[in-house]
């Protein structure tokens, strides 16, 4: 049987092959660790500092400003937890959204329970966080903002470079979990004003279990990780040599092919929305009209029950936005921020394309998805 057609590069992509390239000779002869002084250490030492340089180039900031950690949870617990510490003494309140990611979600959840004060902002229908809320919440307490780029479900990218407006100069910090823009739109942190802002690498043709934080010079972020003090003693351990090249090359590769690789990402989700509209017209499409992802396409089956679909639809791979367990059915809290009815939230699916998708992919997912929506409300 053919493997069914991925459509969700949302979870995950696949390596890219430049960067597996890229890879294998520190998994061959370059296998020394990068602190020894010897012949051993000189070539991985030397290739996680280009890496770091690739990173910078394509976030806009200097190669000091970045720390590698092992993936988009780990930045934003770092990022979190750090500010909460560092910042303590002047206050203990910090802003985020009812649309994070279960990676900021948590560690929020966590810092309550030691005290801290956490302000969720509402989104619209849209998705797009209230301004007008973010300003009444900032407070003489308030040390931390953190708000997505661009969220995991529905795509919507959030206007950061007004949030930083709405702070002007008070001494608030600015963090934004950016594991899904990162080689899908522009990511210049000094254009989107953030101090802060986490890379999932897995999301972008790297490895899984590699990442990346950038911080501003001047922020103060403590240690994450004690140890023997690489990472200018942020994040110690032996590095992740191998990961952190692939992380470099799919940087460099992002940076290059941006608006290529987002062109086609939109034509294919594009086309795969026209496809599915034309034949079901009863069909809702989630998240901003223009202010989204280009690959991003969460569509509600009204009526229908999204594990339903997928169990029918065995030739695409995708993900649901809601489960069903025993007759309780749990709508993601994203869907359920944006006030999205039960009725159209429960039938929710999310297909993601990627710079391997192809028009004839899309086509044949769009009538697998044609049929077996046609199939269930038949049954
Ligand atoms: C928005 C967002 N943040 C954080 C993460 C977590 O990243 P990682 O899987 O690298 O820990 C993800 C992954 O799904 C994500 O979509």
């Amino acid at each position: 049987m053919d493997r069914p057609i991925y459509l969700d590069y949302n979870a995950t992509t696949p390596l890219a092959p430049e960067v597996i390239e890229e890879m294998i000779p520190f998994m061959k002869e370059h296998f020394g660790n990068p602190s020894s002084s010897h012949y051993y250490g000189r070539e991985p030492k030397k290739a996680i500092e280009v890496a770091r340089e690739r990173v910078a180039k394509l976030l806009n900031c200097s190669p000091e400003e970045i720390i590698f950690t092992s993936g988009g949870t780990e930045s934003n617990n770092h990022a979190l937890r750090g500010i909460a510490e560092s910042y303590r003494e002047k206050g203990n309140h910090i802003i985020t959204t009812a649309i994070e990611h279960h990676a900021i979600i948590e560690p929020c959840l966590y810092l309550m329970k030691q005290g801290f004060e956490i302000s969720f902002l509402k989104v619209d229908r849209y998705g797009v966080v209230d301004l007008d809320q973010l300003a009444r919440e900032i407070r003489p307490e308030t040390i931390l903002i953190s708000v997505m780029h661009a969220n995991n479900e529905v795509g919507t990218v959030q206007p950061l470079s007004d949030i930083k407006e709405i702070i002007g100069d008070r001494d608030i910090i600015l963090h934004t979990d950016a594991a899904q823009s990162v080689g899908k739109i522009p990511t210049d942190v000094e254009k989107l004003r953030v101090d802060l802002l986490s890379v999932a690498g897995h999301k972008l043709y790297a490895p899984k279990g590699i990442g990346a934080l950038y911080v501003r010079k001047g922020v103060k972020l403590p240690k994450f990780i004690h140890g023997a003090g690489q990472e200018r003693g942020l994040r110690a351990g032996t590095e992740n040599v191998i990961e952190i090249v692939g992380l470099g090359k799919a940087c460099e590769l992002a940076a290059d092919n941006l608006e290529d690789n987002s062109n086609n990402m939109k034509k294919t989700r594009d086309l795969l929305a026209e496809k599915l509209l034309e034949s079901l017209p009863q069909i809702k499409i989630n998240g901003h009209p223009s202010q989204r992802l280009p690959n991003t396409l969460s569509i509600s089956f009204p009526g229908l029950e999204a594990n339903r679909i997928l169990d029918r639809l065995t030739s695409v791979a995708a993900s649901a936005g809601a489960a069903c367990h025993s007759n309780e059915i749990k709508i993601s809290h994203v869907l359920d921020a944006m006030g999205i009815p039960i009725e159209y939230a429960k039938g929710t699916l999310r297909f993601s394309t990627g710079i391997f998708t192809t028009t004839e992919q899309v086509l044949q997912a769009s009538e697998d998805i044609i049929r077996a929506v046609k199939t269930i409300a038949n049954d």
